[in-house]
């Protein structure tokens, strides 16, 4: 080969190189959550980022942004059909506009624990949630849990009716609104980045949320009053954009899919001891002025009475074969 030849050759192998360099850049997915590290999602996220990080190292780079850093609920999901961002975990309350159905999952004392709620997710109208806003261009990946929600406010609640005139910060669920409604109190929906604020300044006199949630924004030191009726319970959607997802390679989208599943368990397993955890940590720190109530018998039945009436105003909405298959997945099969 002579000497022009050879310097051809070269050139030609190191474009080559550099070419395969630049089409190997590594496909970067952005998890944008708005949740404290030390919850159930929070520990989730990392864990997807370590685990994509460790088995496709160099073909996928996972960024995860917290605490609102980058969204709030309301626009994350506008973001991941501009591909602004490829992952995020709204809890179930959040998708009222996107996908009616999934407000099954809103409706008081319908779940009775966190094992009927997987039965349910797991069957087979279950797993199509997942699935109910893809001709919205958003995928459904995987359900995790987060715990019970807990009612806090800045008076005890022996009965639905001590609510009577007090104004509730919820997630912006019909449901919600109208539950509270139903006891006489106002519930305004707000981002979850506005809750603290919102208490401090006297915007609202309650809220609801799970204990792992109120520890992380200390709300232990803003309310004294804890009242946990199990009405309800906090879970999230692990989303994508549709076309995101599926112009992943397909060997890659098979990877992050069994990461997903041991995420999603890992996530799952830990999520009752984080709330706990969270609970004793504000109960000891908040000392005599955390109170917290679980009201039984005659008074849990009067919550009950107060809040099951919109099951059948929302039955419309949601489908009465998914509020059905719902309350069945509470026999064991
Ligand atoms: C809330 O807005 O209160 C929760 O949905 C936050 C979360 O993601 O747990």
């Amino acid at each position: 080969m002579g000497f022009l030849r050879k310097v051809l050759a070269l050139i030609l192998g190191l474009s080559v190189l550099v070419s395969a360099a630049v089409a190997e850049e590594p496909i970067l997915i952005r998890f944008s959550h708005v949740v404290g590290e030390n919850t159930p999602k929070g520990v989730g996220a990392n864990l997807f980022k370590r685990l994509v990080e460790e088995r496709l190292a160099g073909r996928v780079a996972v960024e995860v942004y917290p605490a609102s850093q980058k969204f709030s609920d309301d626009e994350v999901l506008n973001a991941l059909l501009f591909g602004d961002v490829e992952m995020a975990a709204p809890s179930l309350a959040k998708f009222n506009r996107w996908a009616k159905a999934l407000q099954v999952f809103d409706l008081p004392f319908l779940f009775e624990d966190v094992d009927h709620i997987h039965r349910f997710q797991q069957s087979d109208v279950g797993r199509r949630l997942l699935s109910s806003m893809t001709s919205r261009g958003i995928q459904g990946l995987a359900f995790w849990d987060n715990g019970p929600r807990v009612i806090s406010s800045t008076k005890k609640l022996n009965t639905p009716g001590d609510a009577d005139g007090l104004v509730f910060r919820i997630e912006p669920s019909d449901v919600f609104q109208e539950q509270y409604a139903r006891i006489g109190a106002v519930g305004v929906a707000m981002p979850f980045s506005r809750l603290t604020d919102a208490i401090r300044d006297g915007v609202v006199n309650g809220q609801e949320n799970t204990w792992s949630n109120i520890y992380s924004r200390k709300i232990h030191k803003l309310h004294r009053h804890f009242t946990e009726i199990g009405h309800s319970h906090l879970g999230y959607m692990v989303i994508t954009g549709a076309d995101f997802w599926r112009g992943l390679p397909r060997d890659i989208r098979a990877s992050l899919e069994e990461i997903l599943a041991e995420v999603t368990a890992e996530v799952n397993g830990l999520a009752a001891e984080k709330n706990e955890e969270a609970r004793n940590k504000a109960m000891a720190e908040g000392g005599e002025g955390v109170v917290v109530f679980a009201p039984i018998d005659d008074q849990l039945q009067a919550w009950r009475d107060a809040w099951m009436p919109v099951w059948s105003r929302f039955e419309p909405d949601i489908g009465s074969d998914v509020i059905d298959a719902a309350v069945n997945a509470a026999r064991r099969q």
